[in-house]
């Protein structure tokens, strides 16, 4: 069993009752978000690219809680530089930690941490996490691609964390494609009605999924139980 907090964005956190990890931490600044760095404890903070809105808090919320980000290479040493702990990985990669498994998806997005100046932060990253026997897939920002199906033919995908935001990342119509080409038997939409610019309607995409798809649409700080 997988407690699946959604924190606003692209934030959630997965719980399996021993250990606890948050992905893409952008609460300070995030007008949905309702929880405060400072309240986060967490194991592990994952990131799955550079751009403020996923980066986020990530550092803050590392140090106070004396856990690795796991980013891309690119990612975490900038993030090592900022005065984290760190576990870099990359594309196609994945690692057994105390919490569970990571593997490293592509994602087709950009990745620089867009501050003063544009820092380089390399590729960004979907994650497969594999908790308490259960896989979850955070696609992060990403249009829809063909791989899709490559990524559920090598791991069974319970639960799917998908963008449905559309401008930046896929739409809700590529989103439920996507659905179908993962084979994953659930789905969450994420990174949407943060901002007018990606409002959408998410009952209406999770009763457009493919056929033994269930879709679920979380508010902000509502929790999802996956057994
Ligand atoms: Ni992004
Ligand atoms: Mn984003």
């Amino acid at each position: 069993m997988v407690k699946v907090t959604w924190l606003g964005h692209a934030c959630f956190t997965l719980d399996d009752g021993t250990h606890r990890i948050i992905i893409d931490p952008f609460l300070t600044g995030n007008p949905v978000a309702k929880t405060k760095p400072e309240e986060v404890r967490v194991d592990a903070v994952l990131v799955t690219h550079g751009h403020g809105d996923h980066l986020g808090d990530a550092v803050a919320i590392a140090k106070q809680c004396d856990a690795p980000i796991i980013a891309p290479f690119e990612l975490a040493k900038y993030c090592e530089k900022q005065g984290a702990k760190i576990h870099p990985m990359h594309i196609g990669g994945s690692h057994g930690f105390a919490f569970g498994k990571v593997k490293l998806t592509i994602a087709h997005h950009g990745s620089a941490f867009v501050g003063e100046e544009a820092e380089y932060t390399g590729n960004p990253c979907g994650f497969l996490v594999t908790m308490a026997g259960k896989t979850i897939y955070h696609a992060g920002d990403t249009g829809i691609f063909s791989d899709m199906k490559l990524i559920g033919e090598l791991t069974p995908i319970d639960l799917a964390l998908l963008p449905i935001g559309d401008n930046f990342t896929m739409g809700p119509e590529d989103a439920r494609i996507a659905a179908g080409f993962l084979k994953t038997k659930q789905v969450i939409p994420m990174h949407y009605n943060t901002f007018e610019l990606i409002a959408q309607d998410g009952d209406a995409f999770v009763q457009s999924l493919p056929e033994g798809c269930r879709g679920t649409v979380l508010q902000v700080g509502v929790t999802f139980v996956l057994e």
